[in-house]
């Protein structure tokens, strides 16, 4: 991406947002069903893949590893993968742009194969924390060959030639981490578990099983798993449909709560409980979210969902609640400023190491626009009030959702509010803007 010419965006006041709206493709489920296609013999058909630059990286490393990865002209992308532990040592450095999830999964599915890797991303990927990731692969026999200070990127990482399987209990409540470790476990033999003591999206664990993969997933605790995969499995190529991603959703549907007279439809979003910890607290809220259809779509839930304008109460979010709504956090501090009342945002460490300090950032976007905002270690209140006064520049640190949350919170505020820098969105959401204009945004 080309990061020295800014492209900022502003976003006013103007009538209800009405229509239906079908958002991109999850990017969990889109980052994961690349590399496990590339990682099964035979062909994988991905129909509605996120084409979002994130995911964009993670096909061209399939690629770069061995991989052939294809759109064909219907749409739908085919993956004829090399098997487990089949890679083959990239001819140059893997860049993977803005995105953690795509180099966090793929150092796992790279630890379990007897090759050399370079990983690099933008300026924002450089400074995120990798080590955590890195403890349990050298565990399995990976090794750093070079890293920047800290364990950061770029990074160059040897895979094991004899893969062991561990048990691992996950220090930090991240799906990343877990997914690296099940990766990883492929290709070892025997069994790898993973503990987390809070659960977080089982995407790899449902589409491991799609692929023919032995894993079972037990509770632990209050709130926590121990996942448990048979390694060296045979995977069986699959088909694999991908419902639109609930993180993306979350923008315009908290623009269709708040802007008065609105009435948008969202089609096919993805309902997995372990996503859905937003549309949870809003409808603690007092929000209109109305589950129209569900199905399931191979292996994850879907639902169309109906949203109307209306007031908002605060309430307090719990901190067991983050890991199902840890993407959300922005725009529910968004839903918060207009809210009757503070809302409490409890246990929100894991915002810190995002694509940007998201704690910060979205303090930051809201007091601009004239909201009360306090940080006290890792919580967050907003005092919300029905007016907002608006008119913020806001800085979105090469960050998709502070852009898409701010955007959102322009379309409410009695005065627009200018985001610094609207390209990062195509990240995870392209088609954004023109998506909120079809709805009846006013955005230039
Ligand atoms: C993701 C996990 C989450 C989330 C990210 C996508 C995934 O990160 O923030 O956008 O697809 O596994 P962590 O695992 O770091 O919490």
């Amino acid at each position: 991406m080309d990061t020295a010419v800014l492209t900022p965006l502003t976003a006013r006041r103007g009538g209800p947002l009405q229509g239906r709206a079908r958002v991109p493709g999850d990017k969990s489920i889109s980052h994961r069903a690349l590399i496990l296609g590339a990682m099964t013999v035979g062909e994988t058909t991905i129909a509605g893949l996120l084409e979002g630059e994130d995911v964009l990286h993670t096909a061209d490393a399939t690629q770069a590893l061995g991989a052939k990865v294809e759109r064909g002209s219907d749409g739908i992308w085919r993956v004829h993968g090399v098997g487990v532990g089949g890679f083959t040592s990239p001819a140059s450095a893997l860049d993977f742009g803005n995105s953690g999830t795509g180099v966090r999964l793929m150092f796992g599915a790279v630890a379990g194969c007897p090759i050399r890797t370079t990983f690099d991303g933008d300026a924002s990927l450089r400074k995120r924390p990798m080590r955590r990731i890195l403890d349990p692969l050298e565990k399995m026999g990976a090794r750093v060959i070079e890293q920047a200070e800290g364990g950061r990127l770029p990074l160059t990482l040897q895979g094991a030639r004899d893969p062991l399987p561990i048990e691992y209990e996950s220090p930090v409540p991240s799906a990343q981490l877990k997914s690296a470790v099940l990766l990883a476990g492929l290709a070892a033999p025997g069994e790898t578990t993973v503990i987390e003591a809070e659960a977080t999206r089982d995407h790899t664990e449902r589409m491991l099983k799609h692929f023919g993969a032995k894993i079972t997933s037990k509770p632990m605790g209050d709130h926590g798993r121990r996942i448990t995969l048979v390694g060296q499995p045979e995977l069986e190529s699959a088909n694999v449909v991908v419902p639109a991603d609930p993180s993306s959703a979350a923008f315009p549907l908290v623009a269709a709560l708040l802007v008065p007279g609105s009435d948008v439809t969202f089609e096919a979003v993805m309902t997995n409980p372990l996503r859905t910890g937003l549309f949870a607290t809003l409808k603690e809220m007092g929000a209109k979210v109305e589950t129209i259809a569900t199905r399931d779509d191979g292996g994850e839930e879907v639902a169309d969902l109906r949203v109307t304008a209306c007031t908002l109460k605060g309430v307090d979010v719990p901190s067991e609640r983050a890991p199902s709504m840890i993407d959300e956090y922005p725009i529910l501090a968004v839903a918060a400023s207009f809210a009757e009342g503070t809302t409490r945002m409890r246990g929100l460490k894991e915002l810190r190491v995002k694509e940007s300090d998201r704690l910060e950032a979205t303090a930051a976007m809201l007091r601009a626009n004239g909201v009360k905002v306090d940080i006290d270690g890792d919580d967050m209140t907003v005092t919300g009030n029905t007016t907002v006064a608006g008119g913020g520049d806001v800085t979105t640190h090469m960050d998709h959702r502070i852009a898409m949350a701010a955007v959102v919170m322009g379309l409410a505020t009695e005065n627009p509010v200018r985001i610094d820098d609207s390209a990062f969105i195509a990240t995870s959401f392209p088609g954004f803007v023109e998506l909120m204009r079809t709805l009846g945004a006013d955005l230039t």
